[in-house]
């Protein structure tokens, strides 16, 4: 049976150009590169397409402060990422930039088929400015002190120290990050995407996409869910000047918002490759295109991509995404990437230290289709490479090719007995299983199944013992035949191993003396065919690799910190403004960790000088007796008289903190919007959480 070739395009999400790759990056391009190349093994038509994100206010100001031009800055980031990404073998068809002729082109005619299809505006709204730096500022970079708990030096979406989020406007005492000024709220003009008159459309795609299927995870499908119950706010695209990006066309000081070209981006880096290769552009985006296009993205930025994108793209009349594959971050040893500890770790400082295929074979080892965090825990890393990659795998080859080299010339048999043929079609049988479990992104699985069938080899090793037919007279047919099974079970293995691991198996193939391997090689036998002499293929990592990699980035992060201060959310200036920033995740251990008590308010108190402060004094029946002292930011909802006798939920195992108004015992949970609308939690009866009431 003849099947069509599939017509795939493919994207990550583009890296921005002011800051180095690390391996949170780096899930989502390993998992593409093994999507990609699966697809190509496949023999489908497949394009895997990124380039530099390098518009935007950020970009601007690190040029600033380098003081070079931003077009400089922007070339030396993409020689540095692109050394990086082929340090990790991710094979791009092209990788771009956003700052090209092509982007500029696609971006404007977008915007332009926007506003005839009368879905731009231009409204009057208020913005920070920096009146010292005269320009307009992103809410991330207004700092100041805290609402909640008056820590000085806050970000606008939130605080460090206390967790609380708020908006940039509740800052007390707020500065510009550029300048140290005071910043002004300043009225000016821009265009807004009128996205609530998509609501209708996206409702549609995303329960249906383009062939009947919803493009999004279960998970993300939720998540739209929720933000369309919100309703959708219009989107702001326009940026004033001084901005590094497009002038919008007949709108003298007004740019493109990045997030309006960035996604545009993903078409240009395409056009390009259209230009080199000979392909048509429109057949693969004009509306109703029969391609594939599929994009692979951080739960972070499911809003642009679920949500803008496809408005875009459907209204300015485009095609809209296939599919929309949607990962989580990434933890190392269970924890948020932290620089103080040494775990964000850039792709540079692995590379330095560790093989790089080790990372690619393990991130396999965890990824799956789900929106989950995963973790790489450095322990685990080195013994899984080590017991499952060297010792099941490459072992295979190890104990049976220099029998063939040194006793056969290095010939494989012609022809093999019936049972060892049965063992590698039980090998071959497993073809489609884990064709179908890397289409579907179950790249854990696969590994799973590819280790099992690894184990199966290695008994089959163990039970016939080559090494002990090769001492005994007469035996040289049969062990020729072991050792030619051996070497075609490590062919079939490599063969589905290849789209996570392309350079060791192109040592393989070297190795077994064949043309790069193709899907479909599954159905064939290495028969009669005389291999080359094994040289090693891979070690195993030390310890000592891992540990000197972390020093090193330590030091390297140290040496940058200056350099690479960002917001504790990525995209906190465009986010807050549509939805609250998804707060990080924390195990269940951490989760352990907090002492949750139900407490009685034994008094509460007005504060002076606090606008939104009242003082309790919390009883948890602590077996001292001791009261607890708390400060609680809820005097814009209760009055100290509304509050005692009641009781309350509070953290009772929070650090202490030293407060302008005094020592801060623990803290009140509190739920609501903020402001009137703020409840502290009044369960009725203590009692049944295990509190006797006084
Ligand atoms: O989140 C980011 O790092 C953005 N630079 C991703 C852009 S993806 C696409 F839309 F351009
Ligand atoms: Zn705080």
């Amino acid at each position: 049976m003849k099947t069509e070739k599939r017509k795939i395009l493919v994207t990550s999400a583009l890296p921005y150009a002011n800051g180095s790759i690390h391996l949170g990056h780096l899930v989502e391009y390993i998992q593409t590169d093994i999507w990609v190349r699966f697809q190509k093994l496949r023999g489908n038509e497949c394009y895997y397409v990124c380039a530099d994100d390098t518009h935007g206010t950020p970009i601007m100001l690190r040029a600033e402060q380098e003081s070079i031009t931003p077009e400089q800055l922007i070339e030396r980031v993409q020689t540095e990422h692109l050394a990086d990404f082929s340090g990790f073998n991710i094979d791009f068809d092209n990788y771009y930039s956003t700052h090209t002729p092509e982007n500029r082109e696609l971006s404007e005619g977008i915007y332009r088929n926007l506003r005839e299809a009368g879905l731009i505006e231009s409204r009057m709204t208020e913005h920070y400015y920096d009146p010292e730096k005269e320009m307009f500022l992103p809410d991330r970079y207004i700092k100041g002190e805290c609402p909640k708990c008056h820590a000085r030096d806050q970000y606008g979406d939130g605080c460090e120290t206390c967790s609380a989020t708020y908006h940039t406007t509740d800052l007390i005492n707020p500065y510009s990050a550029v300048s140290g000024a005071t910043p002004i709220r300043k009225e000016t003009e821009h265009f807004f995407f009128k996205l609530s008159e998509c609501i209708d459309f996206l409702r549609d795609w995303m329960k249906t996409g383009n062939h009947g299927q919803s493009p999004l995870p279960a998970e993300s499908v939720n998540k739209l869910e929720e933000w369309f119950e919100a309703g959708l706010r219009d989107w702001e695209i326009s940026r004033d000047a001084p901005y590094f990006g497009f002038e919008i066309p007949d709108a003298p000081g007004k740019y493109f918002y990045v997030w309006l070209d960035a996604p545009v981006g993903y078409m240009a880096s395409f056009k390009k490759l259209c230009e080199r290769e000979g392909l048509n552009f429109d057949d693969w985006w004009k509306s109703g295109s029969d391609t594939e296009l599929i994009h692979f993205i951080g739960k972070d930025i499911l809003s642009f991509h679920a949500l803008f994108w496809p408005a875009t793209l459907h209204y300015a009349g485009y095609r809209t995404p296939q599919k929309i594959c949607v990962h989580g971050f990434l933890t190392v040893n269970g924890q948020k990437m932290s620089k103080s500890r040494g775990t964000f770790i850039t792709a540079r400082s692995y590379l330095d230290h560790i093989q790089p295929e080790y990372l690619r074979y393990y991130f396999a080892a965890k990824l799956n289709d789900r929106v989950e965090d995963i973790d790489l825990n450095l322990e685990d890393f080195v013994a899984r490479v080590n017991s499952n990659l060297i010792g099941k795998y490459i072992n295979i080859a190890s104990r049976s090719a220099g029998f063939i080299s040194k006793r056969f010339d290095g010939k494989l048999s012609a022809g093999l007995p019936d049972a060892e043929l049965k063992l590698i079609s039980n090998l071959q049988n497993e073809a489609d299983n884990i064709a179908s479990l890397y289409e579907q992104r179950q790249f854990s699985e696969a590994v799973k199944l590819i280790m099992a069938l690894a184990d199966t080899a290695n008994e089959y090793i163990n039970d016939t013992k080559p090494w002990e037919l090769a001492k005994q007279e007469g035996q040289d047919q049969r062990l020729q035949e072991l050792c030619s099974t051996n070497i075609n079970l490590f062919r079939l293995l490599s063969l589905y191993l290849k789209p996570i691991l392309p350079e060791l198996i192109a040592q393989v193939e070297g190795f077994l003396n064949i043309e790069p391997l193709v899907w479909s090689d599954n159905q064939s036998l290495l028969l009669g065919h005389t291999i080359n002499k094994y040289k090693h293929l891979a070690k195993r990592i030390e310890n000592t690799q891992v540990e000197a990699m972390l020093e090193k980035n330590k030091a390297d992060l140290a040496a940058h910190a200056s350099t690479t201060e960002q917001s504790p959310t990525r995209h906190a200036d465009q986010q807050a403004s549509q939805h609250p920033p998804i707060a990080d995740t924390i195990s269940i251990d951490d989760f352990a960790k907090i002492d949750l008590r139900i407490a009685r308010i034994v008094k509460a108190e007005h504060v002076e000088g606090a606008d939104k402060l009242l003082q309790l004094t919390l009883d948890i029946d602590d077996a001292d007796g001791n009261t607890r002292n708390v400060f609680a930011g809820i005097k814009s909802a209760y009055t100290p008289e509304q509050l005692e006798g009641k009781l309350t939920v509070m953290v009772a195992n929070l650090a202490p903190r030293k407060m302008r108004f005094g020592l801060s015992e623990g803290m009140v949970l509190a739920a609501g919007p903020g402001g009137k609308d703020l409840w502290i939690l009044s369960p009725d009866d203590g009692a049944q959480a295990g509190m006797k009431v006084k």
